[in-house]
């Protein structure tokens, strides 16, 4: 059924796992997360950025695409559809609107006082629907669709717990010098840092750019108290991979169903996989 993000990630924190956010861009996405979520019995979040939505027609085609999946899959699991790094409060708003259980208001790039107040914002709309809030403090490298940075701030423990405080935010995404997109070279984490907010933000806290977080690193910020870990890249290196093999193989191939299945069929292992890595699986 679908669900805010609340239930499940202060159960994640309390039981010691993170629950996996997996981006969405289409159909075969979607499809491949939820069968992955029901098959290992793991509560999912479904991430769709503001670009993913464009690309999908906009919050009401995602929301009925994934109220059709629940019923015609029979998930049982608990699901969450989560707007992913959230521009304004007017997009906040237009996807609760039409019906996302979760937004993150991602108000990071502007001064704190600025966060604060659109954050507070955006948290008394969406706890009136019984939606829960995700918010941001300093900035992930990379880029994912419009988030862009050319640099990485680390985000102040300080100003972790005032944000919550002052807010009511469900959960807080500290930016620790982690990456959206690939990796180059090693992640360097703030796990200095991440302990702290981790012990004093009082809330399950989310680590973005979760592709390419070696094991070790994914253990360690889940013991400092993350609950929510963000993956889009790897699926899409995944799927991407599997249509350049099915179409080099045979020239011959042109109904989408032979291409675009076969990569479900890998976004959902790679899926799986993470689910394992995160200790979501059995936890539904
Ligand atoms: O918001 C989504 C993520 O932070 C995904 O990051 O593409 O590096 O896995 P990633
Ligand atoms: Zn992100």
């Amino acid at each position: 059924p679908l669900v805010s993000m609340t239930d499940m990630l202060n159960k994640a924190k309390d039981g010691g796992y993170a629950v996996g956010q997996f981006n969405l861009n289409n159909l075969e996405f979607t499809q491949a997360i939820l069968q992955a979520a029901e098959e290992e019995k793991s509560p999912v979040i479904l991430g769709v950025s503001e670009g993913a939505a464009r690309y999908m027609s906009g919050f009401t085609t995602v929301v009925k695409m994934v109220e059709g999946l629940l019923e015609d899959l029979n998930i049982t699991v608990p699901v969450a559809i989560h707007l992913d790094h959230g521009s304004s409060f007017d997009k906040c708003k237009e996807a609760i609107d039409a019906g996302f259980t979760s937004v993150m208001i991602d108000a990071s790039h502007g001064p704190f006082e600025e966060n604060v107040e659109v954050t507070s914002k955006v948290v008394e709309y969406a706890h009136a629907k019984g939606v829960s809030v995700e918010a941001e403090l300093g900035v992930v490298g990379g880029q994912e669709d419009d988030v862009v940075a050319d640099g990485v701030i680390y985000a102040d423990p300080k100003e972790c717990k005032e944000l919550v405080e002052r807010t009511g935010i469900d959960t807080l995404a500290p930016a620790l010098g982690s990456v959206h997109g690939p990796y180059k070279g090693e992640p360097n984490l703030g796990f200095k840092e991440m302990e702290q907010i981790g012990n004093e933000a009082g809330v399950p806290i989310v680590l973005h750019g979760g592709t390419g977080i070696p094991t070790k690193d994914i253990q360690k910020a889940i013991s400092y108290g993350t609950a929510k870990i963000n993956v889009n890249t790897e699926n899409q290196i995944a799927s991407a991979k599997k249509v350049r093999e099915v179409l080099a193989a045979d020239s011959e191939v042109y109904d989408p169903r032979k291409y675009l299945g076969p990569a479900r069929e890998v976004i959902k292992e790679t899926v799986i996989g993470k689910m394992r890595e995160f200790g979501s699986s059995s936890k539904a």
